[in-house]
């Protein structure tokens, strides 16, 4: 497939001036690339390089790891010979061993012979140490390797000298016993102990879908929940992949993306864009409320005009959100507001009414909204208010329905709102929830 003129994944030269915004946040960051063989092997690979030579340009330290499964599928059809598994993920006998060595040989050259036409520095090392799987459920595993120990100065070395480690999917133990370890384990291995702060699948597949849904961005919990309670949802071949996502961001790397390398501009438009066209799973961490700064008044304003257009909020200017910026809570995922809930007091304290709760659609029905308006609320009951009040025109199902707000009437209003509501003529709903 020839996705050159595949527009709708294309970076636009206008979007230079949101790459560059992401220049200081990502300088001397590691990012370890995982290239499946197959997209070694892909007439968009050459692509991928320069994408690459875009990120070293940027000052992103790359460490690369590649697979070998398409290519060692071919040599085992070629030269008719029965292998275990192409994939590196059950048990490695000696045949498939020889060939998998030949397989790594050549996709290691052909990367360093693309890396060196784009100008890029590499080099290949004996850093990761390996150790034998062993015996599995009773089956000797034969020559699948772990990852043993990582020899981590050796490549902080490499890249502080601005040289990307390209490491293949066999390595040694260390009594030199050749083995053949999984390429998405290694690449997980090496963004936990590097500290990576992102660990990218490149494929040949279609993004992570369940139901025929695409998942664009989601909490590792989730991926959690689905790897434990339905993983034949997961596409049989993205299933290692995000077993190892899973695993790399429990062990404390940020953020691990699953992206279909096909697309021209796919690494970098996943990276610079927003929202990417991979899937991005990220630690729950950076999922959070936390009450909004000065500096968060214009996003505020921002997101919210969406709301506004569509009459299911009501209109406030920018000087308006700065003047009251202490009463907003805003929900930050990645670095990025995708939501915000007004906290304004009534009676002296007594009753706090939640405005302006918004969630940007493509994070809507995520939890987001339902999250705010729970942490609202603890905070109306730390702050000793007796009753939470909001006003919607379009949302009453949502208050009443996911948050427990009963319906109202104007007459459960503070006599100061009461004011105000009779005067605006919106005929909002009103809906309350004692504390
Ligand atoms: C209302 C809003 C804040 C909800 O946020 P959200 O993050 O999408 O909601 P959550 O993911 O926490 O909750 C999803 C649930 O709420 C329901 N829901 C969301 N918006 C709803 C609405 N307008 N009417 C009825 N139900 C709604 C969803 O159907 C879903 O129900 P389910 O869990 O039974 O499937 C968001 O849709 C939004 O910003 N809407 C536009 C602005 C608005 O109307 N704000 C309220 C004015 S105060």
């Amino acid at each position: 497939m020839n996705n050159d003129e595949n527009n709708e994944h294309n970076i636009k030269p206008t979007d230079l001036r949101g790459i560059l915004k992401y220049v200081p946040m990502f300088r001397d960051h590691v990012f370890v690339l995982a290239l499946d063989g197959s997209l070694v092997a892909h007439e968009n690979f050459q692509n991928v390089l320069l994408d690459i030579a875009v990120l070293r340009s940027l000052n992103i330290k790359v460490v690369l790891v590649h697979g070998i499964g398409h290519q060692l599928k071919l040599l085992a059809e070629t030269k008719q010979v029965a292998i275990t598994d192409p994939h590196g993920e059950l048990k490695t006998d000696a045949a498939t061993l020889k060939l998998a060595t030949e397989a790594a040989a050549v996709v290691s050259l052909e990367v360093m012979q693309g890396l060196t036409r784009n100008g890029l520095r590499c080099a290949m090392c004996n850093g990761v140490r390996s150790k034998e799987v062993g015996i599995v459920k009773g089956e000797d595993q034969l020559s699948s390797g772990a990852v043993d120990k990582l020899d981590e100065v050796l490549f902080d070395k490499l890249l502080a000298a601005d040289t990307i480690p390209l490491v293949t999917p066999i390595a040694f133990s260390r009594e030199g016993t050749t083995l053949r370890i999984n390429s998405d384990l290694l690449a997980a291995e090496l963004a936990s102990k590097l500290n990576a702060s992102k660990l990218i699948y490149m494929t040949t597949q279609d993004g992570l879908k369940i139901d025929d849904q695409p998942l664009t961005n989601l909490p590792v919990g989730d991926l959690e929940t689905l790897l434990a309670t339905s993983p034949e949802k997961i596409p049989e071949r993205l299933r290692s992949k995000v077993k190892h996502a899973v695993k790399a961001i429990n062990a404390g790397t940020p953020r691990a993306h699953i992206l279909d390398g096909r697309f021209f501009g796919a690494l970098l438009n996943e990276i610079f864009d927003k929202v990417g066209i991979g899937t991005m799973v990220y630690s729950n961490d950076y999922q959070s409320i936390r009450r909004a700064i000065q500096a968060d008044a214009h996003s505020i304003y921002n997101i919210t005009r969406n709301g506004v257009r569509t009459e299911s909020l009501r209109e406030r200017s920018q000087e308006s959100i700065e003047a009251a910026i202490s009463d907003y809570l805003v929900y930050e995922i990645d670095g990025s507001i995708v939501g915000c809930v007004n906290l304004k007091s009534y009676d002296g304290g007594e009753m706090i009414e939640v405005g302006s709760v918004y969630v940007l659609p493509f994070y809507q029905n995520k939890g987001v909204g339902r999250k705010m308006v729970e942490f609202a609320c603890a905070e109306a009951k730390e702050r000793g208010s007796n009753r939470v009040i909001a006003m919607t025109t379009q949302a009453s199902k949502f208050f009443s329905k996911v948050c427990a707000f009963t319906e109202g009437t104007v007459e459960d209003l503070p006599a100061e709102r009461k004011q105000d509501y009779l005067k605006n003529g919106r005929h909002s709903k009103v809906l309350y929830i004692d504390l």
